[in-house]
């Protein structure tokens, strides 16, 4: 068995350990300071670190310096990026699959990480990306009309394009409008559920006997887009490779996934896996779009941005002045500078920074200061972007089509 075969099965029977960390696709939560420890689920989880000699060839082929989430560890585990270099390297062609689960509050700055990072994946590798918007899984796990569902889909969409997507690459869709016009979609999802057992979705998602089978259902729906012929508009009968940017958490559908696709006849899809952007209460958790304080949302003001860093951002300083000249302050679990490593570009002043305020020679109301000074512009440039996402681009996004992938005669 290899060791990601090992670690689905251990993770399906035992379940996990008293002290470990919280982490599934409902759940993240962590009883260390310092938050989630990452190297720990990398084990747990039987993926691969994405390390130097990862990103060199990375590199070396694509004739790009790694994205700063990759030079950073924010994308930090993956399974089988190499399977994807091998086919980019040979010129064969691969798609992007990412999703969001559609929420009607606005999204907040924790959501566009996979969406920026697979703008920046398909400009590099000019490659179809397609997205799907899970409202079918708010509907059964929010108490949702499916109405208002496939709504919140629409409005979510328009974020999204924000990010920057090719319109000619990018396939944006719906669960709830798509898939019962889709037969090929379908089709997969019941080939996937043939191959998966009560017993095996109960150990992969933790489901119980009293939960909806709209629950135990679902997981296919979220695996059928990592299978390139459910789009037979995109890639006719091709069975194209796929890369599956997204959270950690969203990992045991992939791990499903993966463990189905040689028995339908399919590539395993590749993963990259993101740490999460944490809360600014600190780095215990991850953001959350139900608690207005705990997060920076797309639609905030460049006041309320500054109020909610300087009010709620978790501070890794000492209590007096004094004392952090002394003392230095802890970055590790100093939100602000957390998000600056997600947000900040420039490697040499987070450097800085970063050695400024462990010395104790930078105080946190100017990382603060730093801070406010980075998502000003960048949440008002991503309003003034999604301001000219009119109802009728979304409508382009969302229709079925050839992205000019197939060979034209
Ligand atoms: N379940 C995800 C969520 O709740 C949405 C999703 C669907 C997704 N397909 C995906 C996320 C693929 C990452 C990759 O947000």
């Amino acid at each position: 068995m290899s060791a990601e075969e090992i670690a689905i099965e251990k993770l399906t029977l035992n379940g996990i350990a008293e002290d470990d960390d919280i982490v599934d696709p409902w759940n993240v939560h962590s009883k260390n300071d310092a938050g989630i420890d990452y190297d720990k689920l990398i084990k747990r989880f039987g993926s691969s670190k994405i390390d130097e000699e990862l990103l060199a060839r990375f590199e070396k082929l694509t004739g790009r310096k790694p994205h700063h989430w990759l030079r950073r560890g924010i994308f930090f585990s993956h399974r089988d990026l190499n399977i994807i270099l091998n086919m980019y390297e040979q010129g064969k062609p691969f798609y992007l699959y990412t999703g969001r689960g559609p929420s009607s509050e606005s999204m907040h700055l924790g959501h566009l990480i996979p969406f920026m990072f697979c703008k920046w994946l398909q400009e590099v590798f000019d490659v179809p990306q397609v997205i799907q918007l899970t409202d079918d899984e708010k509907a059964i796990w929010k108490d949702l009309t499916i109405e208002d569902a496939i709504k919140m889909s629409y409005n979510n969409a328009k974020d999204i394009i924000a990010c920057g997507f090719d319109l000619r690459k990018t396939f944006i869709f719906s669960d709830l409008e798509h898939i019962g016009s889709n037969p090929a979609f379908y089709q997969n999802m019941i080939r996937i559920q043939r191959c998966v057992t009560f017993n095996q979705v109960k150990g992969i998602f933790g489901f119980g006997d009293s939960d909806p089978i709209a629950k135990i259902s679902f997981p296919p729906t979220q695996a059928a887009p990592a299978f390139s012929s459910s789009f037979p508009f995109i890639f006719t009968n091709a069975k194209v490779n796929c890369l599956i940017p997204c959270a950690i958490d969203q990992d045991p559908y992939f791990r499903m996934s993966r463990d189905v696709a040689p028995r339908i006849g399919f590539p395993k899809p590749a993963l990259l896996h993101s740490i999460f952007f944490p809360a600014l209460q600190g780095p215990k958790t991850k953001m959350s779009a139900s608690e207005s304080n705990s997060a920076i949302f797309l639609n905030d003001s460049a006041k309320q941005i500054k109020n909610k860093i300087n009010k709620h951002a978790f501070s890794g300083g000492q209590t007096t002045v004094e004392e952090h000249r002394r003392l230095g302050g802890n970055c590790e679990v100093d939100i602000s500078y957390q998000w600056l490593t997600f947000f900040l570009e420039d490697d040499e002043r987070l450097e800085q920074l970063r050695k400024g305020y462990t010395a104790g020679e930078i105080l946190t109301g100017e990382l603060k200061k730093e801070l406010i000074e980075v998502l000003q512009p960048l949440v008002a440039a991503h309003q003034d972007r999604r301001s000219k996402v009119t109802d009728e681009v979304v409508k382009q996004y969302m229709s079925p089509r050839d992205l000019g992938f197939i060979p034209q005669k």
